[in-house]
């Protein structure tokens, strides 16, 4: 049965399509942008700064919540990401509207059309589930359209962080000419650090059992991406043919090491009987990177001390991680069985990732010239890089809770996504996941193999009790 839709969800349905049509029809101004420049000298006007706000607040807040609001099947899953829709489209008005600073074409804008068309589809298959239409064809289409507003749903912070990593350098006119490939590889690898701490704060504090499932050990994954990355930098940090400028001998050796080093932590994360083992190796080669960034020659004297932090922030991280397994943990895979409450000493790793992704990517060739010339000192400007990277850690930890909490507790509150009594369900059971999980722990060693697959095939199962009693 067809449910009608609440008036909000049309109203934002029906204004994004509006918004989308209108987009092209306003004019862009250049006309005080100096030649060869890509920001004109004005300041961010105020219609700017409010744009930026609400796109944070929308975009950086709101919707991630959402996600795992939509994961956890709460009723506040539709609230919230139409509230994320209403300030979705008011920033989109707010960044056309503007005055003050003018910029050049640049990848914030040029991005819009693409962001936008993936809030469009995923809030057309949000309205479509929501509809409830389950019977005939609607079964299969309904599974297919689950599915993809999941993926679609969970890709979604990503593209926002690129999205939001595009409005930042555009608002400041870099990574134009000839920077954008030192551009490209601070905000790439600092990228690359955050979701690293970000991935290992989700397998630290929710992943355990699913890390056990895998019959793997966490150092196996990190040593197979090492590896990997390593090969890609062995060969494309240097221009073949031309001759060897600046750092590029180094940034070339450090992907050496990578493969070299990954290879040694892939195979030392079996016992010789198979069964998944920890090791040092990304601790180690986490170490070696950040002595090597702490010593890295730079122009600017700044420039040469923000390194040097953002290489003794990642030497930390190496550290700790080391100390983690050897002392803390004793090569165990976690304190206790389900994961959940580690060793408070296991969160340093995770956000010294954090902290040294947002030195790099704080650390490219314009920054640095911009805050030397305004007289910025290191200590400073360092302390505000942690702050940030504190309030990312303190967001990344707060989604987990939201997740944790409700997956794993016992009383199950009734709830709009939950299933309907009329036959087919739509939403999970809250079945008490942590009871199951331990279960499952405990049978781990009688499962077969073939059962490995399980996983999957979970989610339709709690999706659907009533086939089951
Ligand atoms: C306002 C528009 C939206 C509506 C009406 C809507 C509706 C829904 C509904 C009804 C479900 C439950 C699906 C089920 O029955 O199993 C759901 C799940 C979900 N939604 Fe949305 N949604 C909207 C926007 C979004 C946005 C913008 C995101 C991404 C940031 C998102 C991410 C998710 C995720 C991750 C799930 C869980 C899927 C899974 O676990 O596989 N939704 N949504
Ligand atoms: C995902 C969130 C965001 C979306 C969807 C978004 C969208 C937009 C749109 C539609 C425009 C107008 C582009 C045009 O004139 O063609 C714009 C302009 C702009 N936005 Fe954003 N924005 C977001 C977040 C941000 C953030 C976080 C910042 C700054 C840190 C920012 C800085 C800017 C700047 C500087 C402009 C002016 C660019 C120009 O006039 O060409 N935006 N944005």
């Amino acid at each position: 049965m067809a449910k009608p839709l609440p008036m909000p969800i049309r109203l934002v349905a029906a204004v994004l399509l509006g918004t989308a049509a209108i987009a092209n029809a306003h004019e862009h101004h250049m006309d005080k942008i100096p030649e060869g420049e890509s920001v004109s000298a004005d300041p961010i006007d105020s219609i700017l700064w409010i744009h930026i706000l609400v796109q944070t607040i929308g975009w950086g807040i709101l919707f991630p919540t959402g996600m795992v609001l939509g994961i956890i099947r709460s009723k506040w899953h539709v609230p919230v990401q139409t509230a994320g829709c209403v300030l979705a489209i008011i920033g989109y008005f707010l960044g056309h509207k503007h005055k003050g600073r003018q910029f050049t074409v640049n990848a914030h804008a040029q991005f819009v059309p693409t962001i936008m068309l993936i809030l469009i589809a995923q809030v057309a298959m949000g309205v479509y589930l929501k509809l409830h239409l389950e019977k005939g064809i609607h079964g299969k289409i309904r599974k297919i359209v689950v599915k993809a507003h999941g993926v679609v749903g969970k890709m979604m912070p990503i593209v926002i962080w690129v999205q939001f990593l595009f409005g930042g350098i555009t608002a400041m006119g870099f990574c134009r000419g000839e920077h954008v490939g030192q551009c490209a590889a601070h905000f790439i690898m600092g990228s690359a650090f955050v979701a690293y701490g970000i991935l290992l704060t989700i397998i630290l504090l929710v992943g355990q059992l699913w890390l056990r499932k895998t019959g793997r050990s966490q150092e196996f994954f990190d040593s197979l991406v090492i590896a990997a990355w390593g090969c890609v930098n062995t060969f494309t940090e240097h221009r073949w043919g031309t001759a060897w400028v600046k750092n590029d001998l180094q940034h070339t050796a450090m992907g050496i090491i990578w493969w070299c080093a990954g290879l040694v932590g892939i195979w030392l994360s079996r016992t010789r009987d198979g069964r998944p083992k920890r090791n040092l190796i990304p601790g180690i080669v986490i170490l070696l990177t950040g002595w090597g960034m702490s010593a890295h020659p730079q122009t600017l004297p700044l420039s040469s001390m923000v390194h040097e932090v953002f290489g003794y922030t990642l030497m930390a991280a190496g550290v700790t991680r080391i100390v983690e397994i050897s002392f803390v943990l004793r090569d165990r895979s976690s304190v206790n069985a389900d994961g959940a409450d580690p060793n408070s000493f296991q969160y340093l790793t995770p956000f010294l990732l954090y902290a040294s992704g947002f030195l790099f990517m704080g650390a490219t060739e314009e920054q640095m010239q911009v805050l030397s010339d305004a007289h910025v000192t290191h200590v400073s400007y360092v302390l505000i890089l942690f702050s940030i990277a504190f309030l990312l850690f303190l967001f990344t930890n707060m989604l987990i809770h939201l997740y944790a909490v409700s997956t794993w507790s016992s009383n199950s509150k009734s709830d709009d996504e939950n299933p309907h009594v009329n036959g087919m369900a739509n939403g999970h059971a809250r079945a008490d996941r942590r009871v199951r999980d331990a279960e499952e722990f405990e049978l781990e060693g009688l499962i077969s193999d073939d059962e490995d697959a399980r996983p999957l095939v979970d989610k339709e199962e709690r999706q659907a009790p009533a086939s089951r009693s």
